[in-house]
């Protein structure tokens, strides 16, 4: 038995204090987790700034052994919000990220061969409902609904039944959790971008607690770029989230900017953080007569976008930065 598993397998819950636990303050609202982290915990970030989001998460973390949905744009920090909450609570967590071919034996497990014998390797699902884990199911709107609709008797709370382990039956820990991320929520992609995301069963999603996410306000953007980049100066960071935000205003069409088209990129949390961290690598180029902003925009997002759009980008650049920033 390899070692991890007899570490998962001596987890005892414990009661936390759930203001100690997020807030640092005592509220004398009890929460369960694990009193140390394990080799499945994910690691907490000292950067990571929580969202507004974090309330959701927390609430479904102390009340609910529902499955829940976050659903938002690609790079607000669905995925991170949910294993940082976790990590704080020590909870394991075992993740699967979703696609068109996943099938439910690559959540719950297959036989292989261990040292001449045939053994049943448990998949993530099964270790979440073994042992008390969170599964943290990213993309979810990528699956084949028909794999999908194979959970519903587990997001109900029922049992995991593994015939190919000779039949077992795991009754789903009291910690269990089960989370769910995407872009879409299960409907429809409204956008179009999202490619490969499939409209799921009403079923499937009727089981859920859903929760929606967008990318952090302006003020929250700047506390993570101070964080992240704080090298740069305060009203350049200012500017470049400005700069951000327009993009995505413009966009989901929103925007007053002019300018005759469409454009099929948008500025991610993510993308942001990549920005602000090269223009500080290419400082130097400042030297060589090369401006560091308009230079690291290309690469974090520009190249992704067509010739159309990354000219928008720059026009748009020479709009919002001073003259000696561009
Ligand atoms: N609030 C935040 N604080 C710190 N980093 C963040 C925050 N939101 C997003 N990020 C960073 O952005 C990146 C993308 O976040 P992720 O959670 O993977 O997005 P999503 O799952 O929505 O696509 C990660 O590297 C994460 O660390
Ligand atoms: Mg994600």
């Amino acid at each position: 038995m390899s070692k991890t598993i007899s570490e998962l397998e001596k987890l005892l819950p414990k009661d936390l204090d759930a203001g100690l636990v997020f807030s640092g303050s005592a509220s004398g609202k009890k929460i369960k987790g694990y009193p140390t982290p394990n080799s499945f915990t994910p690691e907490l970030d000292p950067e990571y700034l929580f969202h507004e989001s974090s309330r959701d998460v927390i609430v479904w973390f102390m009340n609910s052994s529902e499955p829940f949905y976050l659903f938002g744009p690609t790079g607000s920090g669905k995925s991170s919000l949910i294993k940082q909450l976790a990590a704080k609570l020590n909870y394991p967590v075992f993740s699967i990220t979703g696609h068109s071919r996943l099938e439910f034996p690559d959540m719950v497990g297959h036989l292989t061969v261990e040292k001449g014998n045939m053994a049943f390797q448990y998949g993530p699902l099964a270790l979440a409902m073994k042992y008390g884990g969170l599964l943290l199911l990213d993309e979810i709107d990528l699956l084949d609904p028909s794999t999908a609709a194979g959970l519903n008797n587990i997001l109900d709370g029922g049992p995991l039944c593994i015939s190919e382990n000779e039949g077992e039956i795991i009754n789903p820990h009291p910690l269990f959790r089960f989370a769910a991320t995407a872009n879409t929520n299960g409907g429809s992609d409204e956008t179009g971008l999202y490619h490969g995301t499939l409209r799921q069963n009403l079923a499937f999603m009727d089981r859920f607690w859903l929760c929606e996410i967008d990318y952090p306000t302006p003020e929250s953007e700047e506390k993570l770029l101070s964080i992240k980049a704080g090298h740069l100066p305060a009203d350049l960071r200012k500017k470049m989230i400005e700069f951000a935000g327009e993009v995505r205003r413009f966009f989901m069409g929103e925007s007053k900017v002019d300018f005759n088209q469409a454009i099929e990129v948008t500025f991610s949390t993510r993308t942001l953080i990549r920005w602000a961290d090269l223009v500080v690598r290419f400082q130097p180029l400042a030297n060589q007569g090369i401006q560091p902003v308009t230079y690291a925009l290309d690469r974090a997002l520009g190249y992704r976008a067509t010739k159309v759009t990354r000219s928008f980008l720059h026009e748009l650049a020479q709009r919002i930065f001073p003259v000696e920033n561009i």
